[in-house]
């Protein structure tokens, strides 16, 4: 089915993607038709619990899990914060995390830590890696309780893709827990979590052409992680509250049909990325941040770009919004609120030669096409 269009230029997928028609679809059918509460026990509750559990296994088979180990939340935040704080009331008494991960871990771990948990922070290089030999020597030191280490997949606003098979082979040789932020990663790798060093992984819906306000959680088979929400004990007494049936069926087959045009998808938005680097490289002093010209260890969806003019990034984004071009200059999950990168700042430091220059996230999907990206690149060029 052909997506809806929409008389705009979107090119921040990163925060958001367009849901597939036939998500819209099956949410609505079963908005309509299979209403009951999954908890009741009559047949409209039977039938809802039906499809539950059916988008429980669908998803776990699609990550390698099992049913039991995938748990259904409102979303990336709401996993990222079970895993810190659920982690914490399960005895863990320190977290290693790095300053660029999303809000949902950076805050909930500054939360924490305002309660007596050691949080240390894992060095970042220039180009956006991890320090991985900081991550070891971090490890290596004493720590009263258990250690949980929560890094993510791909990162949100540079696109560095992190080996999460070392970084948890490595956590779990110190014989502490791993926790990966997959929310940017679920839409364009393959997960089996069967035989891996991941402990805990979150993901969100509306990241790869699902309904917003629904992700899951995968807590790995053996692992308990007290509640945080009290009420009707749903979820096996992991998160109480009735199960949004539609929005998890929606994120089922918006899962399924991601898999299924994954190969796809990828050459196509890979290609754009080529292109669209190319053509960014027409403008004389241009910054490429992070490792996202490397394109077998970013995200092949984002290219983010600091541009050789000094101008409030705001007036950036709304000056390319004016000609109908949705970028973003960082993360989206600030509320609304334009701010000099804490991700930039934190990759280049004192030594950032481009302070006071507007940031660009410009992140790919499956729909655009290379004459979207030419009239992007003209209307950033007119910016300088
Ligand atoms: C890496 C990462 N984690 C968590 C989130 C939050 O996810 P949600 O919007 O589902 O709460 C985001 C949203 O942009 C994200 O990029």
């Amino acid at each position: 089915m052909k997506k809806h269009t929409a008389p705009i230029i979107y090119l921040d997928h990163s925060a958001t993607t367009e849901p597939y028609p036939e998500v819209i679809l099956r949410v609505g059918q079963i908005m309509c038709d299979t209403y009951g509460n999954p908890s009741s026990t009559h047949s409209a509750g039977r039938d809802a619990r039906i499809i539950v559990e059916e988008s429980r296994r669908g998803i776990a088979q699609m990550i390698g899990a099992m049913p039991s180990e995938v748990f259904f939340t409102s979303g990336g935040t709401e996993s990222d914060n079970t895993v810190l704080m659920g982690a914490v009331l399960a005895g863990v008494r320190r977290i290693i995390s790095s300053p660029i991960e999303h809000h949902a871990i950076t805050a909930t771990a500054s939360q924490l830590s305002s309660t007596g948990i050691n949080v240390e922070y894992v060095h970042i290089k220039e180009n956006g890696d991890i320090d991985l030999e900081h991550l070891c020597s971090i490890l290596e030191m004493p720590s009263e309780g258990k250690t949980l280490v929560s890094l993510m997949h791909a990162q949100n606003e540079i696109g560095n893709i992190y080996d999460i098979h070392a970084i948890g082979t490595l956590c779990h040789a110190h014989n502490a827990w791993f926790h990966t932020d997959a929310v940017q990663g679920m839409c364009h790798m393959d997960y089996d979590l069967k035989n891996s060093p991941v402990d805990f992984l979150s993901a969100s819906a509306h990241k790869f052409h699902g309904p917003k306000g629904i992700g899951f959680l995968y807590v790995k088979s053996g692992i308990v992680l007290p509640s945080l929400l009290h009420g009707g004990e749903q979820e096996r007494g992991m998160r109480s509250g009735t199960e949004n049936t539609p929005a998890i069926a929606g994120m089922a087959l918006a899962l399924k049909m991601n898999k299924e045009e994954r190969e796809k998808d990828h050459t196509h938005i890979l290609e754009l990325k080529k292109y669209l680097i190319s053509r960014l490289k027409e403008i004389p002093g241009i910054r490429f941040n992070g490792r996202c010209k490397d394109l077998d260890k970013s995200l092949p969806s984002l290219v983010s770009v600091t541009l050789p003019i000094k101008k409030d990034p705001s007036m950036a984004l709304l000056s390319l919004d004016m000609k109908g071009v949705c970028v973003s200059a960082g993360s989206a999950c600030m509320a609304g609120a334009v701010r000099e990168s804490f991700v930039i700042s934190t990759l280049y430091g004192e030594s950032n030669t481009m302070t006071g220059c507007p940031t660009l996230r410009i992140s790919m999907g499956k729909w655009n096409v290379k004459e979207e990206l030419d009239i992007a690149v003209d209307a950033i060029k007119s910016l300088l």
